[in-house]
């Protein structure tokens, strides 16, 4: 029985290179009932977790938060993603845990059987995350699938083009110089591919789009599988070679396709650094909460 239930030979040629949505199975496995979760939580490395909090204007990226959980176990926090408006991040989970390990070789075997594309520098992550909680506008730098397994949520997936992302932009987070999130305006909205995503749902989409995320009014639980293809870190590559010869005093431009001149950046760029931009800004944030175990719900702020 495969995992995406609804593999057409057009969907398999196209997986890649286009949004697409995908029907799967896995939200019917007991790991992501309220036991199974608990005993990820528990079991996760606890200094790789990401907690954050953040505001409800979608461009108000400035409010997303960086906390921690503290010592609070499993249950607690999964309480708190329940009763509160934090988002947990639990990135790698297949480097860490034999179940999400063996999750991922199934999922990204049959992307290769059934597509013929090769896939490496995989990354597995559960997203557990509250009622009406959102992620802003951002891009990643590999490629992308998520996965529905609780609650409902909308994916906005906007165009790989200015003025959603211009190509100064584009490198710039390939290069990993900007922590700044992007500018999201609301008439983006406008030419932006939605997809509502349900239990038993998955999108992916084009490399680089930007896309943001709202939740529906329930606790809701995601995968996010990030993944390089030969061509996509050869894309990738060739933007950060690109961002390399613009401070050189050059006007490069993106080449979609590999030929002569996109190998030639290739020599000229060292190994990218495989990292979305959510990741970077992530990573720049200081801790300023933490979750109160009696109030798990509730963002306690840390003095300054
Ligand atoms: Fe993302």
């Amino acid at each position: 029985m495969s995992v995406i239930t609804d593999w057409t030979p057009e969907k398999a040629r196209a997986f890649t290179r286009a949004n697409l949505a995908f029907e799967h199975g896995l939200h019917e496995r007991p790991m992501f009932d309220d036991a199974g979760l608990e005993s990820l939580l528990d079991r996760y490395p606890r200094d790789k977790l990401g907690v954050f909090t953040m505001g409800h204007d979608p461009v108000d990226w400035q409010s997303w938060r960086r906390g921690s959980a503290g010592d609070l176990s499993g249950r607690q926090l999964l309480n708190a993603a329940k009763e509160g408006r934090i988002w947990l991040n639990l990135r790698h989970a297949n480097d860490y845990l034999e179940d999400y390990a063996a999750l991922e070789a199934e999922v990204f075997s049959e992307k290769t059987e059934r597509t013929g594309v090769r896939t490496f520098k995989r990354d597995l992550g559960v997203l557990i995350s509250s009622a009406n909680a959102q992620v802003f506008y951002h891009l990643d730098v590999p490629l992308v699938s998520l996965w529905q397994v609780r609650g409902q949520k909308r994916v906005w997936v906007y165009p790989v083009a200015a003025p959603h992302v211009g190509p100064e932009q584009l490198e710039k987070i390939v290069l990993r110089e900007t922590a700044e999130q992007m500018a999201f305006q609301p008439a983006f909205d406008g030419v932006a591919e939605v997809f509502d995503l349900t239990p038993g749902k998955m999108v992916t989409w084009a490399q680089n789009a930007p896309h943001r995320i709202e939740n529906g009014p329930m606790l809701n639980v995601s995968l996010s599988m990030e993944f390089m293809t030969p061509a996509a870190l050869m894309r990738a590559n060739v933007l950060y070679a690109n961002a390399v010869l613009r401070k050189a005093g050059a006007r490069p431009s993106v080449q979609a396709v590999p030929h002569p001149g996109a190998l030639a950046k290739i020599a000229l760029a060292r190994a990218v650094k495989v990292s979305g931009m959510s990741k970077t800004f992530d990573k720049s944030l200081p801790t300023t909460f933490t979750l109160d175990p009696a109030r798990p719900g509730v963002p306690v702020d840390l003095a300054a």
